[in-house]
């Protein structure tokens, strides 16, 4: 049953420290570079800040690579571009190696399903060049205030895309994105879900309980459900 494990900090960063103890832990476990993908939104925000104090070259001497689960398609200086916002938080001040860095690049002028398509190449490219059956050993999510996790949301009938990438469009605001799809998270060996503060509380909640109650209406309880190794790091009490 899932979460198989959760983890409550009594404050984000003491979250941000569990999370980078798993972080390393299965690292180190692993014949070979880890490879995650991290979401965006401002909760990952948390971990940057907790990365910087951490010393400097902890991730890149193990050859932690990172790639992203979603993107907006908004220029990288945007304050809603998932990537523009680790690089500006952590990724640049610390000099992280760009050849371990993977984000969802396009050109302003390609479509959702042109950028997905891009990523999904480089994937290819990658899981070839390593003979990996899986692009990813860790995929980090978020949950949204409504369940929507990655940049999957409610409502959304993509639950059978075979794609790793996918396009999406936020129903909120109308901004375009590309999203790694249902089926690219549950191939991943793990998934972590990093949930803070008061505001989420109802909604995870709720999540784990449609889960429980394996109704997958809410794309964070599809998640939960069948995810493989789902690990919840939160500051809330659940
Ligand atoms: C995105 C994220 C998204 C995020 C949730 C939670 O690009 O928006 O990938 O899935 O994880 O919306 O966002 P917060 O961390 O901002 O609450």
């Amino acid at each position: 049953m899932n979460p198989k494990d959760i983890y409550i900090g009594t404050s984000p960063e003491e979250v941000s420290k569990l999370i980078t103890n798993y972080i390393i832990g299965l690292a180190k476990s692993l014949d070979h570079s880890m490879n995650i993908a991290i979401s965006g939104g401002s909760t990952p925000e948390m971990l940057f800040q907790y990365w910087l104090k951490r010393p400097q070259r902890e991730f890149q001497d193990l050859g932690i690579r990172f790639w992203w689960v979603d993107e907006r398609l908004v220029p990288v200086d945007s304050p809603d571009s998932n990537y523009g916002n680790a690089k500006r938080h952590f990724f640049g001040p610390v000099g992280y190696p760009e050849d371990l860095l993977f984000p969802i690049s396009f050109h302003k002028d390609d479509t959702p399903e042109e950028a997905a398509e891009k990523y999904n190449e480089l994937l290819k490219k990658h899981m070839e060049s390593e003979g990996r059956e899986t692009p990813f050993d860790l995929v980090i999510l978020g949950v949204g205030e409504d369940g929507h996790t990655s940049s999957l949301f409610p409502g959304q009938e993509l639950y059978n895309r075979q794609e790793y990438y996918i396009p999406s469009v936020n129903p909120y605001n109308g901004i375009k994105r590309v999203a790694l799809s249902y089926q690219g998270i549950l191939r991943a060996p793990h998934v972590l879900f990093h949930v803070l503060g008061h505001k989420k509380r109802d909604i995870l909640h709720e999540v784990m309980q449609r889960a429980k109650e394996e109704d997958f209406s809410l794309p964070a309880s599809f998640v939960f459900a069948k995810g493989n190794d789902v690990t919840l790091f939160t500051d809330l009490e659940v």
